[in-house]
């Protein structure tokens, strides 16, 4: 890193130096949002802690506080205490300009029809990545027995009758109408029986946490979760998982580059279908108890072919850094998107840097998908290794954000990056961890 931390939204990247040293994760963005939402069913305050500085947890945060429930910081740097007890109804035009561009809105649905039988939420947003419909949440909201009410700038939502458990099934296992209906069932009256649910890693965590609250959640094999609803909860202290996206992305980082990255916080646990991909293409790590090691141990990567899939496959937010690594890999490799339909937008600025990657809209694996036919680009073609050369790149979306900058690292020659506040929406002290690992980055 030149000179001074590097700020602004543009930013000079010098390829060409392998990454070396050590980063710490902290909290999963993607459990730390809902644990957040989670603190609302409670009677008395939560205490949630390794939450990392990113905006996403600002947003819940403010629509926390739109509702009434004070936040405050605790003792520890990243320990937030929520405190629900005077929950009120917030401002529908406050709640729109406070949700930005954010997914997690959508979750507040079953916490406040508890706590006060009505819930205003805003249009989402989110990253570009696919149509992203919200349809297996608003079937499950009126299945429990809401009432959902589009308006032209969100939806209107009540429980005239309450919310009754009920019998569910998710047409794909869903992240986020999975927790949706984890968030509602935990205090609906009876029992829910949850089909094809997901399971990641966040979700168990979420599972955990709502135990903690009162909770009863039994988790069943093939992916069935029945959840008896209690008429109380009180509020949770919590520990959450790392942030094993952000490892992973550190770890691709470290293979492209050539380097050589600890990432403390990293959880074997969580990561192991990533890790046994890094292993193929060549990667090295050592596992640690309070982390991993990654790094390129010399020689030439070696192609794959993979498929992204649900827990426990390999996650799609692993893909996009993966590709870059694999930019680097002698041979053909093929990578099927089979959870997002457009998760590929990303390797047009890959190809301007020299890289060699066709997108299909065929399915070029054996998972069914519901993508193929459907005239979606969601299979890729690589064929390594290629000398990437640096370029002007603007940021797309959170985590091909990531990707552009390890590519740009990669390269030779001295990249332009416009957008890099967009990376501030997941990933924590982002410069300043790049500085950490000798990365050659200043303001544009
Ligand atoms: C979560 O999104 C994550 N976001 C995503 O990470 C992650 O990529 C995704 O899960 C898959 O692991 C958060 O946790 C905030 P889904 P979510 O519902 O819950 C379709 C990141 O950068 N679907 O599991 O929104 C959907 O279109 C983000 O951190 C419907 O069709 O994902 C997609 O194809 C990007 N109807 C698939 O299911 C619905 O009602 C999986 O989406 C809901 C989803």
């Amino acid at each position: 890193m030149t000179g001074q931390l590097p700020t602004g939204d543009v930013l000079a990247v010098h390829g060409g130096t392998p990454l070396h040293g050590r980063v710490q994760v902290r909290g999963a963005k993607n459990l730390i949002s809902k644990a957040m939402v989670a603190a609302l069913l409670g009677d008395t305050p939560s205490r949630l802690y390794e939450v990392p500085a990113i905006r996403d947890v600002e947003v819940v945060r403010g629509l926390l506080e739109l509702h009434g429930v004070r936040v405050s910081d605790g003792a520890e740097p990243g320990e937030l205490v929520l405190d629900p007890t005077n929950v009120e109804r917030a401002n529908v035009d406050e709640i729109n300009v406070h949700a930005g561009s954010s997914r997690i809105p959508i979750l507040f649905c079953g916490p406040l029809l508890h706590r006060l039988g009505h819930a205003f939420i805003p249009d989402l947003g989110g990253c570009n990545i696919g149509g992203r419909p919200i349809d297996f949440h608003i079937h499950a909201l009126r299945d429990f027995g809401a009432v959902v009410d589009k308006q032209p700038n969100g939806m209107d939502i009540t429980a005239p009758s309450g919310l009754h458990g009920t019998k569910l099934v998710l047409p794909y296992p869903s992240v986020g109408a999975t927790e949706q209906i984890l968030l509602t069932a935990v205090m609906a009256e009876g029992v829910t029986e949850l089909r094809n649910a997901a399971v990641e890693p966040e979700i168990i965590d979420l599972i955990c946490l709502l135990q903690k609250m009162g909770a009863i959640i039994k988790v069943h094999t093939d992916r069935v979760i029945e959840i008896e609803g209690v008429a109380r909860l009180r509020g949770y202290s919590h520990r959450p998982i790392p942030d094993r996206i952000e490892a992973a992305s550190w770890a691709c980082a470290a293979l492209a580059t050539r380097g050589d990255v600890y990432v403390q916080g990293a959880r074997q646990v969580d990561m192991m279908t990533f890790l046994n991909v890094f292993r193929s293409v060549g990667g090295d790590f050592d596992v640690h108890d309070d982390g991993i090691r990654f790094w390129h141990p010399g020689g030439e990567l070696r192609a794959v072919a993979l498929e992204t899939d649900v827990h426990p496959g390999f996650m799609t937010d692993w893909q996009q850094p993966l590709v870059v690594a694999l930019t680097q890999a002698r041979g053909l490799s093929i990578v099927h998107e089979t959870v997002y339909e457009r998760r590929f937008g990303y390797t047009d600025a890959l190809n301007t840097m020299g890289a060699t990657i066709q997108v299909y809209r065929d399915c070029l694996g054996g998972t069914p998908c519901r993508w193929g036919r459907r005239n979606f680009r969601h299979s890729a073609v690589l064929a390594g290794p290629a000398k990437l050369y640096a370029t002007e790149l603007s940021i797309p979306d959170l985590r091909a954000g990531f990707s552009h900058f390890i590519a740009a690292l990669s390269a030779e020659g001295t990249s332009t990056v416009h957008g890099v506040n967009l990376i501030n929406r997941g990933y924590e002290g982002f410069t300043e961890k790049l500085a950490a690992l000798g990365a050659h980055v200043e303001p544009a």
